[in-house]
């Protein structure tokens, strides 16, 4: 599909011809429509409802964010930004470049972000000394979610290196059990390849690759190693896995149909909206081969230029979003965690406190990374076209060989 018919019917579907909020509402685009995304964001809504700011909803559905990005560029073309979206990484800083989003310094500084975000959010957060948007939480995207039963049914521990997971699938597989739910969409296959990268290369490699776009990284053996995994990957999902949504191959593992899931942690949003429990019915544990890593991708809302200073609904809105009882409140829900340092773990089941506890280590032992799947580690440009020939060899489109030529070639044209 075209840019232009695409971008049309995204328009069409979700009834964009939306006028701008009313004073005293806040109108909020986002891509968070899943069960478990749509629970944590009711605890924003019902965080600004208790003060009087009504909620003017704008759902975009599309794991990513990718149509919510298409969407937003055709409301800002038209001239009618909504007042506050949900954005990552270089997508922030690229509006930013373009003059759009408000100075939320007033509020960042009455509230003392700067001593409470950590540095690696900052970098997002902030433009030419400026906050420009409010950091609701942090992902990362090398997680791995298992139905319990089933390791448990075939004697299968929690693998934590490269070899003990192909060992644990071909042993389910042998076993007539779907060993990895997917779902076939490029951004899918991006954030399964931030895992596989890490694991293959370690963290030099995938900051080489990934972050720095060294051609010799990109070009490298260690590259096509990566490229021989997702193969493997590809070789052990069902065969209806082409284009289904994420959360759809989460139930997959929720219901039993299969084993595992390569995904970020909203996943854990969905296996908490089913009412299981991590221990119970699910594990999670980081990808093997990365376990002292973490890839992380963090949502932003960005708050969106209405021609003057910051709305005060806009200003409440970030205020709501940085409150330390909203950020573990919301966060326990969504499957992420918080974007201050100083929330308790103390409300946050297993996984949580892991990811928290990986988040603060891997923080301080450099071994923290921006996800190239959720723009975090290259500008828009760069990470869809990394998209485009990693799904093209998911696909059979490409042998390993040929994806790393073609994966050089694609990033040199796009950076
Ligand atoms: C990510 C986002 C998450 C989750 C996921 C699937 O990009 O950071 O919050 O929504 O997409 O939709």
């Amino acid at each position: 599909m075209s840019l232009r018919t695409r971008t049309a019917a995204l328009l069409a579907a979700t009834g964009l011809s939306a006028g701008a909020a009313a004073a005293g509402d806040v109108e909020v685009l986002h891509w968070w429509t899943s069960g478990g995304e749509a629970a944590a964001l009711n605890v924003l809504k019902q965080d600004l409802e208790s003060q009087g700011i009504g909620w003017l909803d704008m759902p975009v559905a599309g794991g990513g964010g990718g149509n919510a990005m298409t969407v937003l560029r055709a409301r800002v073309t038209a001239g009618n930004a909504p007042t506050a979206v949900q954005m990552l990484g270089f997508d922030i800083l690229d509006w930013a470049r373009e003059g759009a989003l408000a100075d939320l310094n007033e509020i960042a500084a009455m509230e003392g972000w700067d001593d409470v975000v950590p540095e690696a959010l900052q970098a997002f957060a902030k433009h030419d000394g400026k906050w420009i948007s409010a950091p609701v939480n942090v992902h990362s995207t090398n997680w791995v979610w298992a139905n319990k039963a089933l390791l448990d049914q075939n004697g299968i521990e929690i693998p934590t290196t490269w070899d003990e997971f192909t060992t644990a699938v071909e042993k389910l597989a042998a076993a007539g059990v779907t060993p990895i739910a997917h779902g076939g969409e490029a951004w899918q296959e991006a954030t399964v390849f931030d895992a596989i990268a890490m694991s293959a290369g370690g963290p030099d490699f995938y900051r080489s690759a990934f972050i720095d776009l060294d051609e010799s990284a990109l070009g490298s053996e260690t590259m096509r190693e990566a490229f021989d995994r997702m193969a493997f990957i590809r070789g052990h999902v069902d065969e209806n896995f082409s284009g289904r949504s994420w959360n759809l191959a989460t139930a997959m593992v929720i219901n039993g149909e299969a084993a595992f899931q390569m995904m970020g942690d909203w996943a854990k949003g969905e296996f908490l909206n089913a009412g299981q429990t991590p221990g119970e019915e699910f594990l999670c544990f980081r990808f093997p081969g990365t376990v002292e890593q973490v890839t992380f991708n963090a949502d932003q809302f960005a708050m969106f230029d209405q021609g003057g200073a910051v709305s005060p609904e806009q200003a409440a809105l970030a205020s709501a979003i940085l409150s330390p009882s909203f950020q573990s409140a919301f966060n326990v829900v969504k499957g992420s965690v918080p974007a201050r340092t100083d929330v308790s773990d103390a409300d946050f089941d297993a996984c949580g406190r892991q990811g928290m506890k990986d988040l603060a280590a891997a923080s301080s032992s450099g071994n923290l990374f921006g996800s190239m799947a959720h723009g975090h580690a290259a500008p828009a440009s760069v990470r869809n076209a990394i998209y485009d020939v990693v799904t093209a060899h998911f696909n059979g489109e490409y042998d390993s060989s040929t994806a790393v030529r073609e994966l050089v070639d694609a990033v040199e044209l796009a950076k």
